[in-house]
């Protein structure tokens, strides 16, 4: 008999490191730490044989944790048979250079970052997401090419995004292979920042449209695996990719929904933030994660059940932070919270949040609650402006009526004169009408 089952490749074993330099005071602990990374090896398709800990008091300069224990590890990772190895935080140039060496030729040697990177190249579906992920890619490998071309094939692994430097460009007189491996990812990392620029500006025509159309945006934005697609598919009945693995979406998701005051709305679901964001991510992503920055109101989703939640909640308000995103009201959703009994968790007074709802995305509850918050918070992120319409703009006036709350009407001999509380969408494109008082 014969079968005709596709045989899928063995997950490759790895094991993993996590250093604590005493007097740091990281958001998660080691531990913690440690097993985020596990779900992100898992995540990438990696099976966890082992892992090492170990304290120091400074980062060692060529070994990270020390010859000592680069040599136990080395002993213990020949024991079990692992053939990755993948540190919690990012290594140098250096320390990659140095550590590989010691680990030797048959041992792939990550980084947190790489790790991140490679399920980000999995996961990107567009081709905005995929020619960002690459370009993180390059620009992060561009200073660690030790071994030439082999090596980067070796570390590419397989899949989409993850090789792809493609053929490698001949040697010219003096040259050795790795200025030519150099010379060909500069190339590269050129080529995809202008192909990136083409994408994006027919997205921003897009947005622009948007903009002028005045449709409040309400961006969803959470930890990774809080359950931001599934809200979005509670709230919309949009059909987003929901999955229990970490960074699942990456590409930007809008749906339209009528709010229950008959208010058009869009929202719009995002990459998810995780701690120890590679920079060349966040900068490669900068474009994508600035339509938060647009948004007029944020929903922060969390799962309410995570041990580590209220360290989630920081790590995303820090990255917003990072990526400029101004004070836009933002509302907390604790989601999860059909598995929850208890308390919620405290939050310190001075918390950004105009409300909190309790919901569940999976069982949809909460959700009626989520939509008034979002009209609240909606009414709360509006400017109150005086406007002055001509009487030849008499069409804007009744569109200001349908999407604004007119406080004060003055009919004058040239125009209409209003006082109107606006969404920041709209007053951004009325400004030109805005007059003093
Ligand atoms: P990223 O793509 O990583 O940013 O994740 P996300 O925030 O979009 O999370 P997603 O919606 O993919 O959900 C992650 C996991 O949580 C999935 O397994 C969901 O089924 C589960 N989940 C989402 N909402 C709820 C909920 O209200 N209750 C429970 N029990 N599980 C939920």
């Amino acid at each position: 008999m014969t079968h005709n089952s596709i045989v899928k490749p063995d997950p490759e074993k790895v094991f993993l490191v996590g250093v604590n330099v005493r007097g740091n005071r990281p958001i998660l602990s080691m531990n913690d730490s440690l097993i985020e990374l596990a779900l992100l090896a898992k995540t990438a398709g990696m099976e966890l044989v082992g892992q090492a800990t170990q304290q120091v008091n400074r980062i060692e300069p060529s070994t990270f944790i020390g010859s000592g224990k680069v040599e136990e590890i080395r002993e213990q990772v020949e024991d079990i048979g692992a053939q990755v190895i993948i540190f919690d935080d990012e290594l140098s140039p250096r320390h990659q250079r140095e550590l590989e060496s010691r680990f030797g030729e048959q041992i792939k040697l990550l980084d947190r970052s790489a790790l991140i990177l490679d399920i980000f190249a999995q996961h990107a579906h567009t081709r905005e997401g995929a020619l960002q992920v690459e370009l993180a890619q390059y620009e992060y490998r561009l200073p660690r090419l030790t071994r030439q071309w082999t090596h980067l094939a070796r570390q590419a692994g397989g899949g989409s995004a993850r090789g792809g430097i493609g053929g490698v460009g001949l040697r010219g007189p003096g040259e050795t292979q790795l200025e030519v491996d150099r010379r060909e990812i500069s190339r590269k990392i050129t080529k995809l920042k202008q192909e990136l620029e083409r994408v994006r500006s027919h997205r921003t025509r897009h947005r622009q449209q948007r903009v002028r159309s005045g449709v409040p945006v309400v961006a969803l934005v959470g930890y990774t695996n809080a359950g931001k697609s599934t809200l979005l598919n509670a709230i919309t009945g949009a059909d987003v990719y929901v999955a229990d693995q970490l960074f699942a979406t990456l590409d930007p998701t809008t749906r339209r929904l009528d709010l229950p005051s008959g208010r058009e709305v869009l929202f719009t679901d995002t990459v998810g933030f995780i701690q120890k964001l590679p920079t060349t991510l966040i900068a490669a992503f900068r474009a994508t994660l600035e339509e938060i920055a647009e948004a007029d109101l944020l929903i922060h989703v969390v799962d309410v059940n995570h041990p580590n939640v209220l360290q989630h909640i920081e790590t995303v308000e820090d990255t917003l932070a990072e990526i400029d995103v101004p004070a836009i009201p933002r509302i907390l959703a604790w989601n999860k919270i059909d598995q929850w009994n208890g308390e919620l968790p405290l939050l310190e007074d001075d918390n950004p949040y105009v409300a909190q709802v309790k919901v569940s995305a999976q069982k949809k509850t909460g959700i009626n609650e989520l939509l008034e918050a979002v009209e609240k918070g909606l009414a709360s992120a509006a400017y109150t402006v005086k406007l002055f319409l001509p009487y030849d703009e008499g069409d804007l006036l009744s569109y200001l009526y349908n999407h604004g709350n007119v406080v004060k009407r003055q009919d004058k001999s040239e125009g209409v004169e209003i006082t109107i509380q606006l969404p920041s969408v709209l007053y951004k494109r009325f400004k030109e009408y805005q007059v003093e008082g």
